[in-house]
């Protein structure tokens, strides 16, 4: 790794949650940590014009003893490079390199809050040609702090009239930059009428997911997610909280949901990286439940967050020690 030449200083961006976050001191940038100054690209490149990289969001998590720990670390990377083979991406790095990558690039940040590491496998030719083979790809990776992206504890949803990409379109497990303009126009039309976050159905009107969550529904304490088939991405998250609440003695079964589950159901949760688990308090303006109460989701947080805080000797696999 090549020693930066320049006194670092960090980088003002704007944050997922739309409020501007300060990026780290240094970026992972063209087979280099650099000051996250230089880690610039032309206004040429092929990702830029059309949308052509794999982002992946990861959460390091400030752990009891005041070290840093990344959460699924070696999954994420593994996705990142899978989901490369959509856009034709190849790159040197392996994901256990891309792993020693983030650890070496969070220490030298030497940031003490919970953080959000952005990788990007992007197609950085510099030419307009509407082409997926051919062109150079690269890896780059930055890092901000991050706590809860959106309230954990009861969020308002409206189902929305922008329909989930679908796989012969878009694929919508690829986790493709240019995929999320249909994310972003279900948040924009979701935030504008009052409400948190977005449900999108797919092109055979069945519930997906969120804008950038994974959707479950509890009914009389059995769980219940759309498969992979269903235009969801396969959520890193979504496969913790299985593993989890089937360890804790739940029923989790992936099946087709009908919108009007999410009216009739007693409890409806998103996971993701970002959102975590969060509650989902209402759906179109009806209350999710009867009571308010969401005994199940309440206790997959407790545990999560448990696990992600290094506090459950079950689930420290999860987590890969900065
Ligand atoms: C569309 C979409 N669905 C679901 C998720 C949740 O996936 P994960 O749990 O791997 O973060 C994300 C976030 O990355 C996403 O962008």
């Amino acid at each position: 790794m090549t020693a930066p030449t320049e006194t670092p200083v960090a980088r003002s961006a704007q944050g997922t949650d739309g409020r501007r976050v300060t990026i780290g001191a240094f970026a992972y940038f063209e087979g280099r940590i650099v000051p996250s100054g230089a880690a610039n690209v032309s206004i040429a490149t092929h990702a830029l014009n059309y949308g052509t990289a794999i982002f992946e969001g990861i959460r390091a998590y400030r752990q009891d003893d005041g070290s840093l720990a990344i959460l699924f670390a070696l999954e994420h990377y593994r996705r990142l490079l899978r989901n490369g083979r959509l856009v034709r991406a190849a790159v040197p790095e392996t994901a256990e390199d891309l792993v020693e990558i983030t650890r070496d690039l969070l220490r030298r940040n030497g940031e003490s809050a919970d953080l959000y590491v952005r990788p990007l496998l992007y197609k950085s030719a510099q030419t307009v040609r509407l082409q997926l083979s051919g062109l150079d790809d690269r890896i780059a990776i930055y890092s901000f702090p991050l706590g809860d992206y959106v309230s954990t504890e009861g969020l308002r949803v409206a189902v929305s009239a922008w329909q989930r990409v679908n796989d012969n379109a878009m694929p919508a497990r690829g986790k493709i930059t240019g995929s999320y303009v249909n994310a972003c126009l279900a948040v924009e039309d979701a935030k504008s009428a009052g409400y948190g976050e977005a449900i999108m159905l797919n092109r055979d009107g069945h519930v997906a997911e969120a804008s950038s969550a994974n959707l479950f529904l509890v009914t009389e304490r059995a769980i219940a997610t759309p498969p992979l088939s269903e235009d969801v991405l396969p959520g890193i998250t979504r496969d913790a909280v299985i593993e989890l609440a089937r360890n804790e003695g739940f029923e989790v079964v992936e099946r087709v949901i009908d919108r009007t589950e999410l009216y009739t159901a007693d409890e409806v949760f998103l996971t993701g990286t970002g959102v975590q688990i969060a509650a989902i308090a209402s759906v179109d303006d009806r209350p999710v439940g009867e009571d308010g109460k969401t005994p199940v989701t309440t206790h997959l947080q407790e545990r999560y967050f448990a696990a992600v805080r290094g506090r459950e000797e079950r689930y420290r696999h999860w987590l890969t020690a900065v």
